[in-house]
């Protein structure tokens, strides 16, 4: 992990937060350092975002949109809890039920990990794209220049875990 980058995206964190009223939106300044590590390139609009989202990562990701993500080891799980807690938590929650302390403010809530038909969505291929990518407009960062590939796969293989059968 790039320890900088993570301390930069989480010190900004409670500025994007923080960011929902237009007034505080216009810090952009201080927003630099969030802007700096993620690259969100999904695009969203209001209620239908999610199937927005979907559609674009579709056309990204072509026929590998269903590609199964391979299953991960334990101690790969192990690694990406930890990366989870420390990284993922305070907005997707300590069990992955979406609602970590940051989630309160949101538009939307999170993904609730543990549910099998919310996680579900998103085919696994494109969860581990949103994680790499994050979702434009919303405040879901990018995670790819601030975690390396191996650290990427072990979180979403973590959660995956969550998902209840
Ligand atoms: C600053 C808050 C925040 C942090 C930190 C964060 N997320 Fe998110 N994440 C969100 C929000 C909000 C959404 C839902 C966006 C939407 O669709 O409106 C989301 C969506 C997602 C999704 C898609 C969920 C679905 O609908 O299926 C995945 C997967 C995900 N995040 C994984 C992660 C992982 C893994 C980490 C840590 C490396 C992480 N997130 C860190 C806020 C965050």
């Amino acid at each position: 992990m790039k320890n900088t980058y993570l301390a930069l995206l989480l010190a900004a964190t409670p500025l994007v937060l923080s960011g929902y009223s237009v007034s505080s939106m216009a810090h952009s300044e201080e927003q630099c350092g969030v802007e700096l590590v993620t690259e969100n390139i999904y695009k969203i609009s209001q209620v239908e975002h999610k199937s927005d989202t979907k559609a674009l990562i579709k056309a990204a990701l072509g026929s590998q949109y269903d590609a199964p993500v391979a299953k991960v080891s334990e101690s790969q799980l192990n690694a990406g809890s930890s990366i989870y807690t420390q990284t993922c938590a305070v907005c997707h929650g300590a069990t992955g039920q979406g609602d970590g302390a940051s989630s309160k403010f949101f538009p939307i809530r999170p993904a609730d990990f543990t549910n099998v038909k919310e996680s579900g969505f998103y085919s696994e291929r494109a969860q581990l794209e949103i994680i790499k990518k994050g979702i434009l407009g919303t405040q879901m960062p990018g995670w790819e220049t601030a975690l390396s590939e191996e650290d990427l796969l072990a979180v979403y293989g973590y959660v995956r875990s969550l998902r209840q059968k």
